[in-house]
């Protein structure tokens, strides 16, 4: 199989080499007179040469897992069968397919964009209307609701019944205002903002930094004042956030055992959403949310949508200038329970005499460290923060920045307090993949002053500021976790 296929690409290849060494001009017809015979001398290719390149294609995309390679695939690739030559004949454009399956990115985006900022879904949830109801009730023209409407449907977002339209599970679970994971402040934030930032992406490659400047005429330093320009700015970031960060937090906190940690602290924690995974998950651990003071009024909103008021607090913090070691928080009957009660909340694992040994010593310590904090409570002092939690913070800063964060990090935690880190994980070897993480790297280079980094380099990072003992782990989902530990 491998050598058929390296023998089609090779014929594949020495076609277009051909074509292209008898290319006479660059002029507009011989370009066209050239491409027919580059399909020419594809079409002589025997059927047999045709499938194996085909699969070649597909073996290479399906060989690597899609969510770690950086091998595109695009979804008719996956979908097509070369098991017959007719269908490999008709299978080959494949190759352009997938090209203008990119090209045509952007307009996908932009039919979504257009959709959820001008209403559509919510319109069409309470309505289940014909076109001519979309366009009345939306003010848009019915030529251009009418074509709207038909790329969500063939988008998936929408279905139609008749001449009617609805919502699918899709649109329903995250494109509704309510939606409990709706995307809308994300989707609102990606139009606004990253889309014209990413508008000036050659500009951010040539001179390896942020647009702010070429696409609002914002200063480039002041990242988060300009994304906090005007309340609704603000409140749509923080909500674009909080949609995809409440869909992984769940995930990061379970990566690791944190039954033992019972302060955390969310540094620059935007609405919360990882300190409430936190406290879903260990009934016994209480949190505090440390941001900017704009921020705050947003993430005690969320946080008492979230009906967590009794477990989570919020701070005001410049995590470049100090990060606290104690947070007040409520009094939360469950933080005076022992450590057993805590391991067993937690999801305490099983073990041998060696494990059961190591987790009374620990069970020691930690009733020290109660009272400990209890004397400190009784001196008017916050609880000691043995977690803290950052999300999304390290890859919007250079090296430089994450060193300054990391260290005051380590000044704040007690021996034994940990740090987990939510981001996206690149490949270690030369950052091959996932996709996701390399898109999101160019996504930092057009709106911040960071980067996506593999495990290796946060370890790096890491151990830079003092700390030991780190383990990355793959979610599954949109952030991975890290974690480690200050000796
Ligand atoms: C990319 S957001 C991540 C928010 C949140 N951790 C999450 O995952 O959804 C970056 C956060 O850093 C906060 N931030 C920026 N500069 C800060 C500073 N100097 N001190 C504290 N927080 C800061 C922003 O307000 C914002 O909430």
């Amino acid at each position: 199989m491998q050598r058929r296929c390296v023998q089609a690409c090779r014929q594949y290849w020495r076609s277009l080499l051909a074509s292209a060494a008898r290319r006479p001009t660059r002029s507009t017809l011989q370009q066209q007179k050239q491409q027919q015979r580059q399909g020419k001398s594809l079409a002589h290719m025997r059927p047999a040469q045709l499938t194996a390149l085909v699969q070649c294609r597909q073996s290479s995309s399906s060989s690597s897992d899609s969510s770690d390679s950086s091998t595109p695939s695009s979804p008719s690739s996956t979908s097509s069968s070369s098991s017959s030559s007719s269908k490999s004949l008709h299978a080959f454009p494949e190759t352009g397919r997938h090209v203008l399956d990119l090209l045509d990115g952007f307009r996908r985006s932009q039919t979504l964009f257009s959709a959820v900022s001008l209403g559509v879904f919510d319109f069409v949830e309470a309505e289940q209307p014909a076109a001519e109801d979309v366009a009345n009730g939306l003010g848009l023209s019915l030529d251009g609701a009418t074509r709207l409407l038909d790329a969500c449907c063939g988008l998936g977002l929408l279905r139609k019944q008749g001449h009617l339209f609805e919502n699918t599970d899709v649109a329903r679970a995250h494109l509704l205002s309510s939606s409990p994971h709706s995307f809308v402040g994300y989707v609102r934030h990606s139009k606004d903002v990253l889309y014209p930032l990413w508008g000036q992406i050659n500009t951010a490659v040539e001179q390896g930094r942020n647009v702010w400047q070429e696409a609002f005429g914002a200063s480039p330093q002041e990242v988060f004042a300009n994304m906090y320009a005007d309340s609704k700015s603000l409140e749509r970031f923080l909500a674009g956030m909080h949609s995809m960060g409440s869909l992984s937090s769940p995930k990061v906190v379970d990566a690791f055992d944190l039954s033992r940690c019972r302060v955390a602290l969310d540094v620059a924690g935007g609405t919360g959403h990882l300190a409430m995974a936190l406290c879903h998950r260990y009934p016994h651990a209480v949190a505090c949310v440390a941001d900017l003071p704009d921020v705050l009024p947003v993430t005690t909103r969320y946080i008492a949508d979230a009906n967590l008021s009794a477990r989570i607090t919020t701070t005001e913090v410049d995590m470049f200038e100090t990060i606290p070691s104690t947070v007040s928080s409520p009094t939360h009957p469950a933080t005076a329970g022992s450590i057993e009660e805590s391991t067993t909340l937690g999801g305490a694992h099983d073990g041998n005499a060696k494990q059961q040994q190591q987790e009374e010593e620990e069970e020691e310590e930690e009733e020290e460290e109660e009272e400990e904090e209890e004397q400190q409570q009784q001196q008017g002092e916050g609880k000691q923060v043995d977690l803290i939690m950052l999300s999304r913070i390290l890859h919007d800063w250079d090296d430089g920045r994450c060193m300054r964060i990391l260290r005051n990090c380590h000044t704040a935690l007690p021996s034994k307090g940990k740090v987990l880190l939510a981001e996206m994980l690149l490949r270690d070897d030369t950052h091959r993949g996932p996709v996701a993480a390399q898109l999101q790297s160019l996504n930092m280079l057009v709106q911040t002053h960071g980067r996506e980094r593999s495990c290796r380099e946060y370890t790096t990072l890491l151990h830079d500021a003092g700390f030991t003992d780190v383990q990355c782990k793959r979610t599954g989902v949109y952030l991975d976790a890290i974690i480690a530990t200050k000796p």
